[in-house]
């Protein structure tokens, strides 16, 4: 009996996704690189559907019915090639190999290059919803050739989070789309953390409220248009006392936010296209500072805040000024990821469909959220919408919240509240909304010692300006 799809790699998230894999009626190879993780396997979750076990990677790939599929789930950089290689060894054209973990999306394009010279078909394929989700729905992000969808499609989609009877899953494109996809997803997530963070933040020392009370406003917020996944589990966290000290676990925690690249490398390809994703680097920033001990040392001993303590009075109008800032700010930094993605999808011949990615993140990943309905109706209204926020529909809510985004922003920065992404989407905003920006100072500038070249306003080329002769304007 041969499986209709292999897993390869039995910790956590593999191992769950096998289990939902079998449990939506497929015939499942497992394999691990270790057989006693297998073994241990089938005696805890043997029973949850049929399994095909192998010992050898060998046998694994004999398991699978033709065009084979094998799904790797190995955490990222870890011999991830080897693994991959391996299989290809044993793989013959037209099988298919599916790489789950959270590839660099360049690595992903090399190895789907390398492996379609050989006929087999590499599909880097985003999924998030940790292990919950893998177990019981995520959200799914393949990338690869269209051939390897028509196959992977219709399984995929079975084990996804479903939303109105709609599958989370969807063909993002080809080679690397799905793996950049996912780290698009994972850069937004760490801005909504942010700025839920600074929302927590604002609302400790604006009100002097307690981590519990804060939690009970999340919980309110969680009921109407901020409902996500991460707005809940934060009512979650905040509402939790640690069990040995009886303190709010919040504070028993230590203040360093740790990371394992996906932020880092959304940063860096922003970089390189050229798209201002400010809240996903702030956010990304941010917790680096976090981590920057001896910085944060030098600063806590010598750098004054020349503030008093901040004495909010009204504590309802507060509390909805925070609400509505949040939610601003967060429409600007989902709609700077989806600008990304855009640029990406020119610059890598991706051709992306944004509004379904909107809809494929309504479930199962980590920023599922009510408000990801929106943006893909924006994106039904214009496909080709060059702006989020000038979307009718965003561009009335936030304008609705300006005036308390402005108040919220100017008060952090009148008390000493640290507030990088809510003060820097601000400014984006402010900034892509301007008739004209200081950036013709820069080119002047720019002109005046590198002479760099500028253009005019009035008519069309290149001009410099002899700065340190006559300064007569000679064409560039
Ligand atoms: C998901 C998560 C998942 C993981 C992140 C955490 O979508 O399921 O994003 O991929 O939890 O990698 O990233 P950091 O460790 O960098 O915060």
């Amino acid at each position: 009996q041969l499986a209709d799809v292999g897993v390869t790699g039995l910790a956590v998230m593999g191992l769950n996704l096998a289990r939902n894999l079998a449990r939506h009626g497929h015939k499942v190879a497992v394999h691990n690189r270790t057989y006693t993780r297998t073994e241990k396997f089938l005696a805890d979750h043997g029973e949850e559907g049929t399994f095909v076990a192998s010992e050898s990677l060998e046998d694994f790939v004999a398991s699978l019915e033709r065009p084979r599929v094998a799904i790797v789930m190995v955490k990222a950089g870890m011999g991830t090639d080897a693994v991959i290689d391996a299989l290809a060894e044993l793989m013959e054209p037209g099988d298919i190999i599916v790489d789950t973990g959270n590839a660099h999306f360049p690595d992903t394009i090399r190895r789907e290059h390398a492996l379609r010279e050989r006929g087999i078909h590499f599909v880097g394929c985003g999924v998030s919803g940790g292990e919950e989700g893998a177990l019981n729905g995520p959200s799914i992000m393949p990338g690869g050739t269209v051939e390897s969808y028509e196959r992977l499609g219709p399984m995929l989609e079975s084990i996804s989070a479903h939303v109105d009877g709609v599958p989370c899953c969807t063909h993002v494109g080809p080679d690397g789309a799905g793996h950049f996809v996912k780290m698009v997803h994972n850069g937004i997530e760490y801005a909504d953390m942010q700025l839920i963070a600074e929302a927590y933040d604002l609302l400790r020392k604006g009100l002097g409220a307690t981590p519990a009370e804060i939690g009970e406003i999340f919980a309110e917020w969680n009921t109407g248009d901020l409902e996500s996944y991460l707005i809940e589990i934060t009512a979650d966290v905040l509402a939790h006392t640690d069990p040995e000290t009886g303190q709010a676990f919040v504070d028993i925690v230590q203040d360093q936010a740790e990371q394992k690249g996906t932020g880092r490398w959304t940063v860096q390809n922003g970089l390189d296209l050229g798209v201002p994703i400010t809240g996903i680097a702030e956010a990304t920033f941010a917790r680096s500072l976090s981590g920057s001990l001896p910085q944060r040392e030098a600063g806590r001993r010598a750098l004054p805040a020349k503030t008093a303590a901040w004495e909010v009075t009204d504590r309802e109008g507060f509390i909805d000024d925070v609400r509505r800032a949040l939610y601003a700010s967060k429409v600007v930094a989902y709609s700077q990821g989806f600008d990304q993605i855009a640029a990406a999808s020119v610059e890598y011949d991706w051709n992306i469909d944004r509004g379904a990615m909107a809809r494929i993140w309504r479930g199962g990943c980590i920023i599922r959220a009510r408000f990801l309905d929106r943006i893909t109706e924006a994106y039904e209204r214009e496909p080709d919408l060059a702006l989020l926020l000038a979307d009718p529909y965003f561009t009335d809510a936030v304008s609705d919240g300006l005036e308390a985004w402005r108040r919220v922003v100017a008060g952090a920065a009148q008390n000493g509240v640290p507030t990088p992404a809510f003060s820097s989407s601000l400014a984006y905003y402010d900034g892509v909304r301007s008739e004209r920006l200081p950036a013709a100072l820069i080119q002047a500038q720019r002109d005046f010692f590198g002479a760099h070249t500028y253009r005019r306003t009035d008519r069309e080329g290149s001009f410099h300006t002899l700065w340190s002769g006559d300064r007569s304007e000679i064409a560039g």
